[in-house]
């Protein structure tokens, strides 16, 4: 088994046993990233390109410090500085990165679908570092391999995803994943954020909060993403907060351990309370660590393959 030579557009499709390699493999890399030596040689002669066409945070610095830490030369390609703005085109970019020699491209991009057209357009692979409203493969990835930690499991599990549904990768990917992984998974969010159909992928869906959230293990709080909502957010924000938003109160509920998610960034105090956010029950920080580490694990796995890893140095 081994997903070596294989981009990684999404995680539609991908099966049991490609993302429990993909976890376990994360799970060595994490004694790594915790050790004093963070530096391992296993991508020591190879480049790796970020390339971040929409901003971001967690998910760049994350892939940098992955790829670093696996010995790889990294190009952070920075497209304001770029020559996209004297109308060099987005395939032609992809074309000059190329030509550099870099093995793999880690592409976010507000498009859906971008990803997908430049593994077309060129031989590196490609990682998805999140595209529009479609996937983000990683963000899914994270968040099972910071479940599988806290809890021990994730079969069986009942999974809450709450919020902006309709916009969110996050909660495409994790739908993929979860459900691949055997979890029972409800979304909840307004009528106006999560469409009905979204049932026909396995879950249930919610139109009321406290219904959705009884006996959840696991609440997966995501962002409203107002820049993907056209003319406007409806409801508004009181209203949004009132109804949907994740406070102290809200969890009781859920399940004495439930464990609280979000893929960050938070609007605190609309989706979020910092009661929740900061609170016991939080692994918010955690998920950004988990990060690198699975980041390392999909670096590593995609580009030099096998079916586990040797961390004798
Ligand atoms: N979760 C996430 O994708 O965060 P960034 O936008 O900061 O990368």
């Amino acid at each position: 088994m081994s997903i070596k030579g294989k981009s990684l557009f999404g995680l539609e499709g991908v099966g049991k046993e490609d993302l429990e390699l993909i976890l376990r493999v994360a799970e060595k890399m994490k004694t790594v990233v915790n050790s004093d030596n963070k530096k391992l040689p296993l991508l020591h002669g190879k480049s790796v390109a970020n390339m971040f066409f929409e901003p971001s945070t967690r998910t760049r610095s994350s892939f940098e410090l992955a790829a670093k830490y696996l010995g790889a030369d990294v190009l952070n390609f920075t497209p304001a500085i770029s020559s996209l703005v004297k109308g060099e085109s987005f395939r032609d970019t992809l074309l000059t990165v190329t030509a550099l020699g870099v093995d793999a491209i880690v592409m976010r991009h507000k498009q859906e679908g971008a990803p997908f057209f430049a593994g077309q357009c060129v031989d590196p692979l490609i990682i998805n570092a999140g595209d529009g409203a479609h996937e983000h493969p990683t963000q899914a990835l994270l968040d099972l391999f910071t479940i599988a930690e806290v809890k021990g499991h994730i079969d069986g599990l009942k999974v809450v995803i709450v919020g902006d549904i309709d916009h969110g990768r996050v909660a495409r990917s994790n739908i993929y994943g979860l459900k691949t992984l055997g979890a029972d998974v409800h979304l909840v969010g307004p009528r106006t954020l999560l469409q009905p159909e979204m049932a026909s992928l396995g879950v249930t869906v919610h139109y009321d909060l406290a219904e959705a959230l009884e006996n959840a293990d696991v609440i997966n709080v995501l962002r409203i993403q107002k820049e993907r909502q056209g003319s406007g957010f409806f409801p508004g924000d009181r209203e949004y907060a009132s109804l949907f938003g994740i406070h102290r109160d809200r969890l009781q509920a859920a399940k004495k351990d439930v464990l609280i998610l979000h893929p960050g960034p938070m609007n605190r105090d609309l989706e979020i309370g910092t009661d929740v956010c900061y609170g016991a029950h939080s692994a918010i920080q955690e998920q950004v660590k988990n990060g690198i580490s699975v980041r390392m694990a999909v670096l590593y796995l995609t580009i030099i393959g096998g079916d586990d890893v040797d961390l004798t140095r």
